[in-house]
């Protein structure tokens, strides 16, 4: 059980929203709370880098701009239309999500953990996105940024290699949810994950973490050579 600090806790995330404010990218699934425009992205962005996914994501919701447009799609015309993102199992699920959204829920995507997660191909981080991105609830996300940076400021590379599995990470990640910012605090998580907090060349001198996080600083950071050998 990892239980950190309240006052570190409070810090990150005022911290981590400040820098959301100054560094935060603008991406064009920010500039929509649609549900389904929401899980397009989220689907899309698993396994992909985001330059990648923004043109695609552009074209998808010219052709499919409704999750009804998407449902009545003939199955091999999305998959067509999703090359060459790869991983290609992605659009099949996300047709089989439309297609059961309109039968089961009269095409609204479900606004609970569990509704979402009994759709093909929805998992616990998929859920967290759509319920904190699209119903603005205060739902925890994890994938393999969030979790290096959170093992990274909270854990420390020695208690990290004893760490197994997901659970001490979720219950981290669920901890830290700035109560009513989990839209702004999750996006932020990511693009610090991505852009800073990066595996191989943390920002680390200026990161605004510095100060409690218990990797400071990582071996590889892009100005710790000098110093760490
Ligand atoms: N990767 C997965 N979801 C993302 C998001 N909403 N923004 C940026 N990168 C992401």
């Amino acid at each position: 059980m990892v239980k950190p600090d309240r006052r570190v806790v409070r810090a990150f995330q005022r911290r981590l929203l400040a820098w959301y404010a100054r560094h935060g990218r603008d991406l064009p699934w920010r500039r929509t709370r649609d549900p389904y425009r929401v899980l397009v992205s989220e689907i899309m962005l698993q396994q992909t880098q985001v330059d990648r996914v923004v043109p695609k994501y552009h074209q998808f919701l010219e052709r499919y701009p409704t999750l009804e447009d998407l449902a009545s799609a003939r199955a091999r015309d999305v998959r067509r239309l999703w090359y060459p993102l790869g991983y290609n199992i992605r659009p099949v699920r996300l047709h089989q999500i439309a297609r059961e959204t309109v039968a089961r829920y009269g095409g609204r995507l479900p606004d609970t953990a569990g509704g979402l997660r009994n759709l093909p191909g929805i998992g616990r981080y998929t859920a967290g996105a759509v319920l904190s991105f699209a119903y603005g609830q205060d739902a925890a996300i994890l994938d393999t940024n969030v979790r290096r940076v959170l093992s990274r400021v909270f854990i420390g590379p020695r208690r990290a290699r004893r760490l197994r599995g997901e659970k001490a990470y979720w219950d981290l990640a669920e901890a830290l949810v700035p109560p009513g910012r989990a839209y702004d605090f999750n996006q932020a998580l990511m693009d610090f994950g991505a852009t800073w907090c990066s595996p191989r060349a943390p920002h680390c001198t200026p990161c605004p973490m510095k100060r409690f996080c218990a990797s400071y600083p990582v071996v590889s950071c892009s100005s710790s050579k000098s110093r760490r050998r």
